[in-house]
Formats: C-alpha cells, structure tokens, sequence
C-alpha cells in the first residue's frame, strides 16, 4: 500500500506551552489533527475555568489561517479544587480535568498530594459529564521508578473507578502490559492513550551506548516485554486505546543537561510514526480506529469530517527545530527516516 487516507485524526494528549512556544506548536500539530486536548501544566498551572479560557484565546490565536483546529481544554487538579470551578470549567467549555500525583512530572509541583479528599470533585466531574485524565504514577522516592506505573494501579487507579462508576476515565500515555491490561478488564469508562515513543521504543533506546536524552519522557520507556503488549493491543484494533502523543517540547539546552527535562517533541511526526508502527504490525487497517475514531467516541463528541492523506514518501525529520524566540528543540526521532509523509 503506497497511500492510506483517514478521517482526519486528533491528539488527545498534548503540551503546547504558552508565549511564544505556542507559534511553533500549534501549527505543526494542526497540519494533519483536527483536535486536541491539551495539557494543562504551564507555569503557573491552569487551574480555573478562567485561565483555561484565557489559554484556549492564546493558542486559537496561534492557528495558520485558513486552518481548522480544535483545542479541547482541560484544567489541572489540585488539592485545593472545588466541585464550584469543576461546575465553572463545564460551563466554560472545559472537557476533563488532569490529575497528576504531585511531583510525577514536569510542573507538576502543585499536583494532587492526597486523594481522599478529591473523590468529590470526582464526583463533580462525572455529573458534568467530564473525563478524569490521569497521569498514572506513584510519586514515593522509595518505588523504583520502572514499577511506578504498576504501583499506581495497585493503590489508587481501582479504587477511583471502582468508587465512582459513571466518571470517566483515561489513563493517559500508558507504558506498561500491567497498564493495558488494566484497561483491557476495566469497566466500561476506562480507556488509555498510547504515545509513539512507547510502542516504538523500549529502554534500550534511552541507555544502550549512551544515554539519549531525547528519548526520555515520562512514565520513562520501559522493557522491551512492554512495548510489545502495548504495540499488541493496538494492533488488536480495541476501542479502549487511542491517539495521544503527549508531544512535549523542552528546548534543546534543557534536554541535553545534567538534570536534562522529561519530554519528546513529536508533533513533527506523529501521524506518520503511527503510521510506520501500524504498518510494521500488519495492522494499517487498525489505524483509522485507533487515530480518529475511538477517541472521539470515547470523549462523546463527533468524529471529524475532514481526511488526511498519507503517501509511502520516506523523509528525514530535521536534526533541530529553530524556535520564534531564539532557542532551537531537537524533535523527536531527529535525523531518522520516517517512511510516510502527509501528502498537500
Ligand atoms: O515526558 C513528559 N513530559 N511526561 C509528562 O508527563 C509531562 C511532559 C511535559 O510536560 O514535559
Ligand atoms: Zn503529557
């Protein structure tokens, strides 16, 4: 097959930063998704149903013209958040909050310390019809870092969807066969994004010959077993796993360092690593599920009415992305060959 064409696919798990990152972001995933949700973590985090509003003007702002595009706004948890804003963000447009344990991630400093205290705004979001995202870790220094994920489900990810059956669920860029077969049992509710850096790499690729910085994200890439039940259940075509790149741009000083920052930028290429991955595993005729029709039915909005299409064209991502402000990022998968292109 020389050419796959697809209804028109959206992210459902992105960092688009804010200023003038949001020039170099937006656009580039807006060439080929319609949708996206974005991630909440700036600096200082969005926590209100305002700030989501402010931050949805500043990224629509940045969309080329004559382009469509869609950011899906979330607002970040805290231990302080009332079922009051989880109502305010519904009515501002707002479609799910994100969780993250306090210090799993970057900026996630003023994350959720204690879940007792949330179930009822748990509870908020399921009434309003909104999804809880989760990035599914344990935070504790004595947990080794590969079994973090594991941990998470153990302790707390049964027990939220056990004691709030009408939430929604995403457990979000999933990295382990614990974690998909989580998902795989779950009640009806649940459902994970899978990132193209996990069903294309294993930890080899971060610490074999050198460590590579550009490959390390978080949950960290995991063992080589992993990756497989994860590139399994795509090609098994389930709706309960869908697109999320959790494209995440750090510039590139910030990568290449002694305490070098958590994140790949993939936007550049994510469709097509797809693509190349759904391909590898016989299974191009999964794509379309998986990329532009599982998430929206999930989310309970309509599936685009665009298409996008791809031709066998392989290209080189570039080495370095230079950004509007002066600094540059290295994309993920720099300087190695993609084999699809999106065509126009
Ligand atoms: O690798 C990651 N980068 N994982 C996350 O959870 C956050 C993200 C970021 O914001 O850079
Ligand atoms: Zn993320």
């Amino acid at each position: 097959m020389n050419e796959i064409t697809l209804i028109k696919p959206d992210d459902w798990h992105l960092h688009f930063r804010d200023g003038d990152m949001l020039r170099e972001t937006v656009p580039a995933t807006a060439r080929c998704f319609g949708r996206a949700i974005v991630m909440p973590n700036l600096v200082p985090p969005v926590t209100t149903a305002q700030m989501a509003v402010e931050y949805r003007e500043r990224i629509e702002a940045a969309v080329p013209n004559n382009t469509q595009f869609t950011p899906l706004m979330t607002i970040y948890l805290t231990d302080k958040t009332t079922r009051e804003e989880i109502k305010a963000a519904k009515a501002a447009g707002v479609v799910a909050a994100k969780m993250y344990p306090a210090g799993a991630t970057t900026n996630s400093d003023a994350g959720v310390s204690g879940l007792d205290s949330l179930f009822p705004v748990f509870e908020a979001l399921a009434e309003e019809g909104m999804l809880l995202l989760i990035h599914g870790e344990v935070t504790e220094k004595h947990v080794d870092i590969f079994d973090r994920e594991k941990e998470f489900i153990d302790r707390h990810l049964v027990r939220i969807v056990e004691k709030v059956p009408s939430l929604k669920v995403v457990f979000e860029h999933i990295t382990t066969k614990e974690a998909a077969q989580f998902v795989m049992e779950a009640r009806e509710g649940v459902a994970a994004t899978i990132t193209p850096q996990h069903l294309l790499l294993n930890r080899n690729d971060l610490l074999v010959g050198g460590i590579r910085p550009h490959n390390y994200c978080l949950p960290v890439l995991k063992r080589n077993i992993h990756q497989e039940v994860l590139r399994a259940v795509v090609a098994s075509g389930s709706e309960r796993f869908f697109l999320g790149t959790d494209s995440a741009p750090h510039p590139k000083h910030k990568k290449e360092h002694c305490c070098g920052c958590a994140g790949c930028y993939s936007a550049w290429s994510a469709i097509e690593l797809y693509a190349q991955v759904f391909e590898e595993l016989n299974a191009l005729d999964k794509l379309e599920g998986f990329a532009s029709l599982h998430g929206p039915k999930f989310y309970g909005l309509p599936v685009n009415t665009e298409t996008i299409t791809l031709e066998k064209s392989p290209w080189t991502v570039p080495d370095e992305i230079a950004l509007p402000a002066g600094d540059s990022i290295v994309p993920f998968f720099a300087g190695q060959t993609v084999n699809w292109k999106l065509k126009g």
